[in-house]
């Protein structure tokens, strides 16, 4: 069942990608990469997505055999949650309980995605920022997150040159209806700042059915997930350091 998944998966990202890409290179040169890759999403606005981001790349890099841990810094622990209702035949993630003092990071895990909680405040941001190698900032097309996501960047930016690590940061428009205001405005403030806007998501049931089975959107069948692969491919491509494959232009699905 799963291996079905994962192959219809594989035919309809490869169909995403350009006529001469090739989804397996993708997955080749992650593989390549420095041993222990890690992934901040952060956000201090609550429901902007972080968690429903978190699980989907961790699952997106599980789904194509490579070893990854999904830590979760949040005392709601929604993402274990949604590990714990994983079925046994899914691709394997694994689990850390980051929310708690003493947590440790399995030593086989390639890529670990940090799963983190709303308000969190200067000292907590200040830690979470020193664990990076790349951050992931998730946005709601409202005036509210808009506003809220100005204030986290500023936060970061006052902090950046004394990170060890210099993450690359990227944004991600989550929850779009492409032909709205808002949207415009969102993409208006983002053009702004001189940071990678590198993906938009489209505001889907997707995302809440698959989460509640403990799955994610690489694990339904094509038809159901076709129009979120392109922003997905945006969003891997991004992450994994350079444009390997040219995305094919957003179809406007939403
Ligand atoms: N692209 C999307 N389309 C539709 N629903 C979405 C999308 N992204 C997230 N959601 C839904 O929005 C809600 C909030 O998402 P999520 O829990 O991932 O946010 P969060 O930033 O982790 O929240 P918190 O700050 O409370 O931890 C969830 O019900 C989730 O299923
Ligand atoms: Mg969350």
């Amino acid at each position: 069942m799963v291996n079905q998944f994962l192959y219809e998966t594989k035919l309809s990202i490869n169909k995403n990608i350009t006529k001469t890409g090739n989804f397996n290179y993708i997955v080749y040169t992650i593989k390549r990469l420095k041993p222990m890759h890690t992934i901040l999403v952060l956000n201090s606005k609550g429901g902007c997505g972080k968690t429903t981001i978190s699980i989907n790349i961790a699952s997106f890099f599980a789904c194509w055999g490579v070893q990854v841990a999904l830590a979760d810094f949040d005392k709601q622990h929604s993402s274990t949650d949604w590990l714990r209702a994983r079925p046994k035949e899914s691709p394997r993630i694994l689990s850390v309980a980051a929310w708690q003092e003493n947590y440790t990071i399995p030593d086989e895990a390639e890529y670990v995605i940090m799963d983190t909680p709303a308000g969190i405040n200067e000292d907590e941001l200040a830690q979470l920022l020193r664990k990076a190698d790349t951050i992931l900032i998730p946005i709601l097309p409202s005036p509210l997150d808009i506003r809220a996501a100005g204030r986290l960047i500023h936060d970061i930016m006052q902090q950046y040159d004394d990170l060890p690590l210099k993450p690359r940061i990227g944004i991600i428009a989550n929850r779009v209806r492409r032909q709205t205001k808002i949207y415009n405005s969102l993409k208006r403030f983002l053009s702004k700042l001189d940071l990678d806007f590198i993906a938009t998501l489209r505001d889907t049931q997707n995302y809440i059915t698959t989460t509640d089975l403990g799955i994610s959107l690489f694990e339904l069948p094509n038809w159901k997930k076709q129009k979120d692969l392109a922003g997905w491919c945006q969003l891997i491509n991004w992450i994994n350091y350079n444009k390997i494959f040219d995305v094919p232009e957003f179809q406007d699905t939403a």
